[in-house]
């Protein structure tokens, strides 16, 4: 095949993408595919000018710009096939604060919480601690943990910053799980066990190879694992995904809450979806092969 693999762009998470991309491309060369890297932040008149030359684009592309709908929206536009959500799942799946409503209708459990507008009043906020979240950053970008009220509003700045909503939600105290889908599959639970001075799975500590431990198959009970494999085919349906997606979720007692869904999960050498991946039989290769396959039927 000939391969256009989009990886960089512009948002928060592009060294994130970049290491997606360089262990993408080391598995393509194994797979005997060609290929070239574009980085949608200069690269796409240059897609567009050569769309004929490729089969089907590989997005390893994460937060806005890459994973919203915007280049899939292009590739359309394009007639270029790629992997992962179309437009209006990525879209869906981007926006917390929509995705929540979706996830409650398909019965799904969610945090309490609102959404506050940049540059409108303050509405009462009793419930600490809480956590500021902007709808639409991946990999923990501007969230904070509020443990009390005078902490809130650097909080909100932070967030604020980034985008024109926030999500202001109770903080779970819990053990956190994430699940993959391929294809119409779930994959293996997962449990993060976050490492020493990281009170949640932030930024540092998702990308710090050592800093976490993530345990494949999660050390829950069986039915618990079921239940999160269903809620993570469950909310990957709700968002209307397609080929794959990586729910995660704050387990509290026996309670599963959902907190979101990641349309094009990380690729690098210690994310999530590739070591289920691997638990399930596919090697990082046959899981970029498989990818591929479900993007071109
Ligand atoms: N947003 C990152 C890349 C992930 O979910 O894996
Ligand atoms: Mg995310």
């Amino acid at each position: 095949l000939k391969v256009a693999l989009l990886c960089g762009g512009k948002s928060a998470e592009r060294e994130v993408s970049l290491k997606g991309g360089q262990a993408v491309a080391a598995a393509l060369k194994k797979l005997g595919h060609q290929f070239k890297i574009f980085d949608p932040a200069k690269d796409l008149p240059l897609l567009a000018q050569e769309t004929k030359n490729y089969n089907v684009a590989f997005l390893v592309l994460h937060g806005p710009g890459g994973e919203d709908g915007t280049i899939q929206g292009f590739l359309d536009s394009l007639g270029l096939s790629y992997q992962g959500a179309g437009v209006l799942g990525s879209a869906l799946a981007m926006d917390k604060a929509l995705s929540k409503i979706l996830y409650q209708e398909a019965g799904l459990l969610v945090p309490k919480g609102l959404v506050l507008e940049k540059n409108k009043p303050l509405p009462q906020i009793n419930f600490f601690p809480l956590v500021v979240k902007p709808v639409s950053q991946g990999s923990s970008v501007g969230i904070s943990i509020v443990r009390t009220p005078d902490e809130l509003d650097s909080a909100l700045e932070a967030a604020f910053a980034l985008e024109e909503r926030v999500l202001v939600e109770e903080y779970l105290e819990g053990r956190e799980l994430t699940v993959g889908i391929l294809g119409e599959e779930a994959l293996p639970v997962v449990e993060i066990i976050p490492g020493e001075g990281h009170t949640f799975f932030d930024y540092q500590a998702k990308y710090t190879p050592g800093v976490t431990q993530e345990l494949c198959p999660a050390p829950i009970p069986e039915e618990i694992a079921r239940e999160a494999q269903r809620a993570a085919l469950a909310a990957h349906q709700a968002l209307r995904l397609r080929h794959y997606s990586r729910t995660d979720f704050i387990l509290v007692g026996e309670r599963l809450y959902v907190l979101e869904t990641n349309t094009i999960p990380g690729m690098t050498e210690t994310s999530l979806l590739p070591l289920a991946a691997k638990v399930a039989g596919y090697p990082f290769e046959d899981l970029v092969q498989k990818l591929l396959d479900l993007a071109l039927t």
